[in-house]
């Protein structure tokens, strides 16, 4: 098979004026991040995790300010090679209401601005922006020619539906030893409340133990990382 062609960044990435650009800009929401040390926090995890698995193909759903996407794209921007698809239907909490959105800020509503936003950190080239829900996105994904996805990150409407269709939307897309990444498994208060059901989501992904091996990072609003074990995974309904 033809590898991708490679290309070898002119600086890497993560140097001091770079972090506090992502910290600044790319505003993480619940990373475990801290400026003060110039600590992007799980960004760091979603950053060293494209550098050490490589994938070609990145689907990140849902982004309120991009820190997921950026950290995302400098690791692929590094590794040289892959592209990084972005879902995001630029809701807005004030615009569409907290049943929609709860870190949404009309962001992406704009494609110059969206451009210029990746384009801080040089990863416009890196990042294609869909402005559509994460269901009208995977309604026709099986016809958009774009290439299995190696590592998802999900950060959409975290209720419990939401959540599930975008899990198992993805994992339809993926192949053995693909990756995905689940942000806010860690919202106890609106857990509770029903607002979100990101955390009931991992513990039935946690009992299809032939399907998925799951960990959690329990910290800030917390974030779960689980390998597809198989291609193509039938019809499973993590309840
Ligand atoms: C930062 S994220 C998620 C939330 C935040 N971490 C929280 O605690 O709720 C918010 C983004 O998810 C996006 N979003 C909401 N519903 C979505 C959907 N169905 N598909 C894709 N993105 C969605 C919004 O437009 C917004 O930009």
């Amino acid at each position: 098979m033809l590898q991708p062609l490679r290309r070898k960044p002119a600086r890497y990435s993560l140097d001091a004026p770079t972090i506090e650009s992502i910290l600044e800009h790319a505003r993480p929401l619940g990373h475990r991040e801290d400026a003060e040390f110039l600590n992007l926090g799980f960004g760091f995890l979603y950053y060293g995790l494209v550098r050490s698995l490589r994938p070609d193909h990145i689907v990140v759903i849902g982004s309120g300010y991009g820190f997921s996407v950026v950290c995302l794209a400098l690791g692929l921007k590094d590794n040289g090679r892959g592209t990084l698809t972005f879902v995001d239907p630029s809701y807005s909490l004030l615009r569409d209401g907290p049943l929609r959105t709860v870190g949404g800020t009309g962001q992406w509503d704009d494609p110059a601005k969206v451009r210029a936003h990746f384009a801080r950190f040089e990863v416009e080239a890196i990042v294609t922006h869909h402005r559509l829900t994460s269901e009208e996105f995977f309604a026709t994904y099986d016809r958009s020619g774009l290439a299995p996805i190696d590592l998802a990150f999900i950060d959409g409407n975290h209720s419990f539906k939401s959540a599930s269709h975008d899990f198992m939307a993805v994992v339809r897309q993926c192949r053995r030893n693909s990756y995905v990444l689940l942000h806010d498994t860690n919202l106890a208060v609106r857990e509770f409340l029903r607002h979100s059901g990101v955390r009931r989501l991992t513990k039935g992904i946690a009992r299809q133990t032939e399907a998925f091996e799951i960990v959690d990072f329990p910290f800030a609003s917390g974030v779960a990382l689980v390998r597809v074990l198989e291609d193509r995974s039938p019809e499973l309904v993590p309840a």
